[in-house]
């Protein structure tokens, strides 16, 4: 295993993201419920990797999640995503006996915050304390936090990386970017590192590197 300090993601200048640091790799499936609400997170396979890979970020490759070359073909991978951090971007909404934090730019869609009439009604009422925090917990992204006693909750997150997919709608989800692995841009700089991040792998994503969601638009390759 790698150290904690060497693990990396680099996004490397219209093409993929470089990944260092024996940074684990597996594949995660959006759960739902009879409604089709997103309930629940379901372990894909663990891919074998090495000391470093690369994995595609134009949502052309034919070996997914890997790079194959596909991006040479034509790919312009422009960051375009800002280096505002969380604290400052997000909106907080007031509760009982809780807040939620929430930067909508970041949303992946996954929907776990629709459930149960919504994370944004649930903490409205301090007898759902459990079920919002579950829900923003859940959120791949990061985009909602749920506060509590001026407290960030955060799960308890391995450092690695899970392919997404969203198996209720048909769709490759983004790269769910665990425990706060650095992410470095194509100029160097690095981005906030957080618990919860998701980066674009379809290559349309117009906040990239992150994932905006513009997947559930695309067709399937
Ligand atoms: S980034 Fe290389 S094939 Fe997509």
């Amino acid at each position: 295993m790698g150290s904690r300090k060497h693990m990396r993601i680099k996004v490397l200048k219209d093409g993929p993201y470089e990944v260092t640091g024996n940074v684990p790799l597996r594949e995660m499936k959006i759960g739902a419920n009879k409604a089709g609400e997103s309930t629940h997170w379901l372990d894909g396979e663990a891919f074998e990797t090495g000391e470093t890979y690369h994995l595609c970020r134009c949502g052309k490759s034919k070996n997914k999640p890997f790079c194959d070359g596909s991006h040479m073909h034509g790919f312009d991978g422009t960051e375009t995503a800002d280096h505002v951090a969380y604290d400052e971007a997000a909106i907080v909404y007031r509760g009982d006996g809780m807040e939620l934090m929430d930067d909508e730019s970041l949303c992946a869609v996954a929907r776990f915050c629709d459930a149960a009439g919504s994370t944004w009604r649930l903490i409205n009422d301090a007898e759902n304390e459990e079920l919002a925090i579950r829900q923003a917990c859940d959120c791949p992204s990061g985009r909602l936090t749920v506060v509590k006693d001026g407290k960030k909750i955060e799960p308890e997150l391995p450092r690695e990386i899970a392919v997404v997919e969203d198996e209720p709608e048909g769709k490759h989800g983004p790269l769910w970017v665990r425990g706060g692995i650095e992410i470095e841009a194509e100029d160097g700089t690095v981005y906030e590192a957080r618990n919860r991040v998701t980066l674009c792998r379809c290559g349309s994503s117009g906040n990239k590197p992150f994932c905006d969601a513009m997947h559930m638009d695309g067709k399937e390759e």
